[in-house]
């Protein structure tokens, strides 16, 4: 017999939780959700389909006694203390074998932390990641959740249900051990980050060093958006170059200042990167760029300081936007290949065991990074799950050969006429470093032993090796 309880509870009805929880109920699923706002709380009543069951509370505890046992509670909180202050406050109201779960973008290792605090009192705990913002998060998300796998089996055919589906198969899949959800939401982001940067790049070449106006890109990210590189970052840069300004005459894109926030998963990414010692130079640049956008006062000075103008890019429009189209191709390529070999290694490292071929899968829809070329990488992991680099696929290799000299041309009408394009170079330079069987390094090895005794291996004979340097000034 139906009873009145609800299969699913949300903390924080922001627009992530409310959509989420939207999402579910239009799959025929009874969602309650609780904020402490009662404006949360009622914008979710009202924007629900008629005829699916939603309730927002403003009590907690009133919330929590009216899920179905095992309860099923997710929090959509700001990471950090957020997380810990709600995670306080439910575990009195929660029974044994109730399952709660983290859909923010925590830091693993809080992610980690917790599911060991609130499994020792009797309880699940899950970290989930989930992409696709707003939209997403109310007609198909792409879900990374890991951990708990009983919790998870308890939970999977809501997670199945509310998920972006790719040729019918969900976007959602148990994606490793402890924190990998987080982990690999975390990596996703810094992968988002990168692609970011890249686009803006190929965006200040065609639109500063070509002259192009609006009108113009969107065409060309239109033209872009059916072909190769089609892929929902592309896709809503075309559409934000026919965005109108609602205040001034113009387009919106050229009134909005050029300074950009970050909520910190991109900086994770990098500085997880350099503890596990696996390169990831573009997502590096991603943040780095990021932060050197945010000193526009400075950036102000030094453009008076150095006034080198920039020049426009002398090649025909048509050849130039083919060779942009293959170099941002090349780029993103290497972003999501630096993001998968630190997944690769983090999988082992910290013991997590992350399934490649499912995280590519459940990456081709729903998320932020969502792109054609994920079929690419699909394929490669099905083949081989243990490819420690995309880069050592035959058919990637083939795909980089033959779009690298257009890179080249690129890299050098941008930097002949004095437009920064640091990721795009990060790109070309990662792959120069990778392919190269021979790299200078044994000259640093020498400095090392010469000035600190940090010895080196030897080309010709096993062993470690010190040597007393002499000095050879004459
Ligand atoms: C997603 C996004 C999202 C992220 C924002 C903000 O997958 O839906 O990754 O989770 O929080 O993109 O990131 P920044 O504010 O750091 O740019």
């Amino acid at each position: 017999m139906e009873n009145n309880l609800f299969d699913f509870g949300m903390i924080g009805l922001g627009t992530m939780g409310r959509n989420l929880l939207l999402n579910m109920a239009d799959h025929g699923f009874k969602v309650i959700g609780f904020d402490t706002d009662p404006g949360k709380a009622k914008l979710l009543e009202t924007s629900a389909t008629p005829g699916t069951r939603v309730k927002g509370m403003n009590t907690l505890a009133e919330m929590v006694q009216q899920l179905q046992p095992p309860r099923k509670i997710m929090m959509l909180v700001p990471a950090g203390k957020p997380v810990d202050d709600v995670i306080r406050s439910l575990l009195p109201l929660v029974s044994p074998g109730d399952i709660i779960i983290d859909g923010g973008n925590s830091h693993y290792t809080d992610t980690l932390r917790r599911v060991n605090e609130v499994r020792e009192k009797g309880f699940h705990f899950m970290g989930i990641g989930i992409s696709g913002g707003e939209h997403g998060a109310r007609t198909g998300p792409s879900i990374m959740p890991g951990g708990d796998i009983q919790a998870y089996e308890q939970v999977k055919p809501i997670l199945e249900a509310v998920s972006a589906k790719v040729n019918g198969s969900a976007c959602v899949a148990h994606l490793g051990k402890g924190a990998a959800g987080h982990y690999v939401k975390m990596v996703h982001n810094g992968i988002e980050y990168a692609i970011m940067q890249l686009i803006s790049e190929t965006y200040q070449l065609l639109h500063s060093g070509k002259g192009l106006s609006n009108d113009a890109l969107h065409k060309v990210y239109k033209s872009w958006n059916e072909g190769e590189l089609q892929s929902y970052l592309v896709e809503i840069t075309r559409d934000i170059f026919m965005q109108p300004d609602d205040k001034t005459p113009g387009r919106l894109v050229d009134r909005i200042l050029d300074k950009a926030g970050a909520k910190g998963t991109g900086k994770w990414t990098s500085q997880d990167s350099m503890d596990l010692g696996i390169p990831v130079p573009v997502i590096d640049i991603a943040v780095s760029l990021r932060d050197l956008s945010a000193v526009k006062e400075e950036r102000v000075q030094a453009s008076a300081l150095y006034k080198s103008a920039t020049h426009e890019i002398e090649v025909p429009n048509e050849v130039f936007i083919n060779q942009l189209a293959d170099a941002l191709y090349f780029s993103m390529i290497v972003c999501y290949a630096q993001g998968l070999a630190l997944l690769y290694k983090a999988s082992s490292e910290l013991k997590m065991d992350i399934p490649l071929p499912e995280v590519v899968r459940i990456w081709r829809g729903g998320c932020i990074i969502r792109s054609a070329m994920l079929d690419l990488f699909y394929k490669a992991f099905t083949e081989n799950p243990k490819l420690p680099n995309l880069l050592l696929d035959k058919q990637v290799a083939g795909i980089l050969q033959a779009r690298k000299h257009h890179m080249v041309s690129v890299i050098l009408h941008a930097t002949q006429t004095g437009f920064p394009v640091a990721a795009l170079m990060n790109s070309l330079c990662y792959l120069e470093a990778y392919r190269s069987e021979f790299l200078p390094t044994n000259l640093i090895q020498a400095q090392r032993d010469y000035f600190g005794a940090h010895t080196y291996q030897r080309v010709d004979m096993p062993g470690i090796f010190h040597t007393d340097w002499g000095s050879y000034d004459n």
